[in-house]
């Protein structure tokens, strides 16, 4: 059977008619691509995005993790969920909940996962603090974001390992008989901007922008400062957030011990991460690959790094933000 994330019809009346009316191009995985609200958006996933914006009414203890694709969601997903369940689950907890859940399910997607064919998803497993993950621009937030005291936590990752790891993973999402998308044609989409959720530097600056403004509000945050100096980080977040570690904390070397659960060695070695699907079809194996920073320099040629240095250049000028 087809995967769910390959499905691009059965959407709902409402969602085909805006689709009617919005700017398409071709698609890296399914057939096409829509702008909505300026940014790029599949039709299955369009469906959760106007459904969760209509609907999602977020709790002031909210926790929302908001990511470009591929700038290390699965990673935070993990750190998030054992930082605020550190009571609950401890790290050597045996049966800890990433040893046997994928992130993606234990952090879920409002847009991809909550919303996407439900008007009215089931919280009542949820503990307070929620924890629910986005990928949508600032300004598709529901607008209950803004309006509530919830929290976001914001990760991106330097535009070329972002665009190797994407132009990696949607070629796995491509059934065979579709072949593989190149370098070259997806570097000059990426480039343009038509991307899984992209423009990549609008969305950023976006976020950005909003961080300066209110920080107490959106903690920004890289891939690249995560992988360099992760204790002080994940010490950040439990700050933001409210749950700071304790003394008795440090000397049980609680952080340390997140930080290992979550570590890349450890969870894409696990079986459920090894041999697991998502619901939508995606095999969780799909979400490892290499968790470096600089893979980059094994595919871009030197014109492909100047013309994004370049792009990088021109969009962030005068914004304070550097990758
Ligand atoms: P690479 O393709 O460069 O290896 P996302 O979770 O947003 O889809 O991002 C996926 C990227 O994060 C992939 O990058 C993946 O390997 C990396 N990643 C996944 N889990 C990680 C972890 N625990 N630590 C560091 N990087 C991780």
């Amino acid at each position: 059977p087809m995967p769910e994330y390959l499905k691009e019809q059965d959407r709902s009346h409402e969602c085909m008619k805006l689709i009617s009316t919005l700017p398409t191009k071709p698609g890296w995985v399914v057939t096409a691509l829509y702008n909505y609200q300026g940014f790029w958006h599949t039709a299955r996933q369009l469906q959760g995005v106007i459904s969760c914006q209509k609907h999602y009414k977020a709790h002031d203890t909210d926790i929302l993790l908001v990511t470009t694709p591929k700038s290390g969601t699965t990673w935070l997903k993990a750190i998030l969920f054992a930082l605020v369940n550190r009571t609950r689950f401890p790290q050597h907890h045996d049966h800890h909940p990433l040893l046997s859940n994928n992130p993606h399910v234990l952090v879920p997607f409002l847009e991809l996962k909550l919303y996407v064919d439900d008007e009215n998803p089931d919280f009542s497993s949820f503990a307070s603090p929620r924890l629910f993950s986005s990928h949508l621009p600032y300004n598709s937030l529901p607008k209950s974001i803004g309006d509530s005291q919830c929290k976001i936590v914001y990760l991106c990752r330097n535009p070329k390992d972002t665009f190797i790891s994407l132009w990696a993973f949607t070629n796995k999402l491509r059934l065979q008989e579709m072949g593989i998308n190149s370098l070259e044609e997806t570097f000059d989409k990426f480039c343009e901007g038509v991307s899984l959720y992209g423009p990549f530097w609008e969305h950023v600056l976006g976020y950005w922008h909003e961080s300066l403004k209110h920080p107490d509000k959106i903690c920004f945050m890289t891939y690249e400062g995560m992988k360099e100096q992760p204790e002080l980080h994940l010490r950040k977040l439990g700050d933001f957030l409210g749950c700071p570690f304790s003394i008795e904390e440090d000397k049980e070397s609680v952080v340390e011990g997140i930080l290992e659960i979550c570590s890349f060695d450890n969870l894409s070695n696990l079986k459920v991460n090894k041999e697991g699907k998502l619901s939508s079809g995606e095999d969780n194996s799909t979400f490892f690959r290499k968790g470096e920073v600089g893979d980059w320099k094994n595919h871009l040629t030197t014109e492909m790094v100047e013309r994004l240095e370049k792009i990088c250049e021109e969009k962030l000028e005068g914004s304070g933000l550097k990758f």
